[in-house]
């Protein structure tokens, strides 16, 4: 078993694989099947990030939460300015390959057209006073990704990461409250995309049975917490081929928290795929159990950098990366960054995430290293004459 706590959570955003109440339209038809065929990348994308990010936490005892819909968002968002092959190994890392940017651009203007009361969800993009975007670029966000525009100084460093920051925790409702640090100065444009969800229990828990228990971090290690608990009808399935039991917990809305306990972590995390949650779904039956859930609130922050480059993705990091359909001149992504966060009560649970994605110019220059590290010559010489005032040889440089 291993050290990490970790959650699982499906904010299975169910409202849009069943919302067939418009049935007969052709234009409903085409656009329930883009965004179901999406739907489907996104969730391959899902555990192939995933697993990625718990390869890093698992050393760390840390735990794992993200949004797998935030941050497909933004890069689908960014793709729209990419080419060539960037806008060919972003596709494939998403799982868009048989799509064409026109596909992914309208099934992303429709998903993001569903309104929810639980769920928010958008973009935003930050662009430098003195960098000029292609207007095509910018306009192509606004209609398909709904992102707002905004015209900041990012020289001014602090001024542009608190106003980003600030856009950020207002859309999450003070949640995600600080997503950029550290700002480069050199930044031309920030792109980011947010997902903010509060839901409350079909059945709350009652908060006068939650009681403080102890958690199994690992074999010999144990803390407190507050534990929830509740008798009813749930419904359940016990995955005998990986020996996890995997709890329906409805939220009064149309989504709905999946919770996995497996008896080994590890075989669990080997074999989740989006087809076994699929069977899981479909398998559920319900029966009374005691449910006990701790109540909880964790954070997580992530720089998705290595992680993306270690799906695929690399070029759009550096000297290859082609981003012409946003501007004339090179450009580079330098940055992207992930934060999510999870609170589960008695009432329900908020969760929470924002992913941004930095661009910088680049340039070719190749920055030549220099370094003195072993023995060398040094002259001191009268610059307009070239007399020679010193000459020596350093051997040593400590004695
Ligand atoms: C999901 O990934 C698998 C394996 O990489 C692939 O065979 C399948 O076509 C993908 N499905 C979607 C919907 O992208
Ligand atoms: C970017 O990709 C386009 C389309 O493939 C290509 O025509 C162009 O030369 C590429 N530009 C750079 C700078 O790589
Ligand atoms: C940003 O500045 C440009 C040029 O100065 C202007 O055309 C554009 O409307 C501004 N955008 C916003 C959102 O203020
Ligand atoms: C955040 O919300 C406050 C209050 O609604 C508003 O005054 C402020 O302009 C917003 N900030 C940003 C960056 O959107
Ligand atoms: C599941 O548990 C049973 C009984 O303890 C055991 O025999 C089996 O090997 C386990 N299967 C896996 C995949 O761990
Ligand atoms: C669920 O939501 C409906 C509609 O908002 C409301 O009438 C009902 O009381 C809610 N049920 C619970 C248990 O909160």
């Amino acid at each position: 078993m291993h050290a990490a706590l970790k959650i699982w959570i499906f904010l299975a955003v169910t409202c849009l694989g069943r919302s067939h109440h418009h049935e007969g339209h052709d234009q409903d038809t085409v656009s329930q099947s883009s965004i179901e065929s999406l739907v489907a990348a996104n969730n391959n994308f899902t555990f192939h990030l995933y697993r990625k990010l718990a390869a890093h936490a698992d050393s760390a005892g840390k735990n794992v939460f993200f949004s797998p819909a935030s941050v497909s968002l933004a890069l689908a968002a960014l793709s729209t300015g990419t080419r060539g092959e960037t806008q060919r190994q972003l596709f494939s890392g998403l799982g868009f390959n048989s799509h064409t940017q026109a596909g992914v651009d309208q099934a992303f203007q429709r998903l993001l057209a569903h309104k929810s009361e639980e769920v928010s969800q958008g973009t935003a993009v930050f662009v430098d006073n003195k960098f000029k975007a292609r207007p095509e670029f910018l306009e192509g966000l606004n209609q398909y990704y709904s992102a707002h525009g905004f015209n900041v100084s990012f020289t001014k460093t602090k001024e542009s990461e608190d106003f980003i920051n600030e856009y950020v925790a207002n859309k999450t409702n003070g949640k995600i409250d600080k997503l950029v640090e550290n700002l480069d100065p050199r930044t031309v444009m920030y792109l980011i995309s947010y997902i903010y969800f509060k839901g409350k229990w079909e059945t709350p828990f009652n908060p006068e049975l939650t009681r403080v228990d102890k958690f199994n971090v690992a074999e010999n290690k144990k803390v407190d917490v507050q534990m929830m608990y509740k008798e009813q009808r749930f419904n359940v399935y016990r995955d005998l081929e990986i020996n996890a039991t995997v709890l329906h917990l409805p939220f009064n809305s149309s989504q709905a928290m999946l919770l996995m306990l497996p008896d080994g972590m590890n075989t669990l995390e080997n074999a989740i795929c989006p087809e076994r949650v699929t069977e899981w779904l479909k398998r559920m039956e319900a029966g009374t159990y005691k449910v006990y859930i701790p109540k909880f609130s964790i954070k997580t922050s992530y720089s998705l950098k290595e992680v993306l480059e270690g799906m695929g993705m690399t070029d759009m990091f550096g000297d290859c990366a082609n981003l012409t359909g946003i501007a004339e001149g090179k450009l580079a992504v330098s940055e992207v960054v992930h934060k999510a966060t999870l609170d589960v009560d008695e009432a329900g649970a908020t969760a929470a995430a924002a992913t941004g994605v930095g661009l910088m110019p680049w340039s070719y220059r190749h920055v030549p290293v220099l370094k003195f590290n072993r023995p060398f010559m040094a002259i001191i010489t009268e610059r307009s004459t070239n007399n020679i005032l010193f000459l020596g040889k350093v051997i040593d440089p400590t004695i």
